[in-house]
């Protein structure tokens, strides 16, 4: 099934609680919420007090990425403020099992994601202990660009490697997906779409994600 995870870092901030209904009621799964320290990545969003404004007024997944340097020393507060998943960058951290692990313990589903010029094997040790992979489509820190199709083989990989293992595994696709690219993205396997600008940007939030759940649900006939 594609779940569709819109990312709050393009919503109007001064109403957050209204777009996070407007999702909500629009079809999303789940809430993307970018965490960038200005350090690992070259902007600075939020942190863990936005996330516990946030978790009283939604039912939906709170999946967090953060895109963060020591990501094991702030997982706590995150859990805390009421995350259900927390994914981390496999660059950001020195010991990124002692991370997985940490985040379990915290009892929340576990996600690693790699950066566009991170080769996808390096997730190989991790797989069979991960809820999600997460492969970025663009590089981390803004929203608004373009995707990068040539990060479907990734994809295609983290796929054929779910099916072969008889995996729940999660692949989720974050950067540039609007309805054309959901398409693309989920043909190469991915059931995890994170949508910014496309869904925020457009004046109905609740047609944009029908429409790219739509597009995706055609891809993904094909896997
Ligand atoms: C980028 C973030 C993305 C971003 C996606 O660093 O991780 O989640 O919000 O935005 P769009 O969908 O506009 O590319
Ligand atoms: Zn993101």
């Amino acid at each position: 099934m594609i779940q569709i995870s819109p990312s709050i870092l393009s919503a109007d901030f001064s109403k957050l609680a209204q777009e996070v209904a407007a999702v909500e009621t629009g079809g999303a799964q789940m809430l993307h919420i970018d965490v960038m320290d200005g350090h690992f990545v070259p902007n600075i969003s939020f942190g863990a007090c936005v996330v516990a404004s946030l978790r009283p007024v939604t039912g939906l997944l709170f999946d967090v990425h953060l895109m963060i340097s020591d990501p094991l020393r702030y997982a706590p507060s995150f859990a805390k403020a009421g995350a259900d998943m927390i994914t981390f960058h496999y660059e950001s951290c020195a010991d990124p099992q002692q991370t997985v692990d940490a985040i379990r313990q915290l009892g929340c589903k576990v996600g690693m994601a790699i950066k566009p010029g991170t080769d996808v094997s390096v997730l190989d040790p991790f797989l069979p202990q991960l809820d999600m992979a997460l492969v970025m489509t663009v590089e981390p820190g803004f929203g608004g660009q373009k995707f990068m199709p040539e990060m479907m083989p990734k994809v295609g990989y983290l796929r054929q490697w779910a099916q072969a293992h008889d995996s729940k595994l999660w692949i989720q696709v974050d950067g540039g997906i609007d309805r054309n690219t959901a398409r693309t993205a989920a043909q190469a396997g991915a059931d995890v779409l994170v949508a910014g600008s496309a869904v925020f940007g457009a004046a109905d939030r609740g047609e944009a994600i029908a429409q790219i759940c739509a597009s995706a649900a055609e891809g993904w006939k094909a896997v």
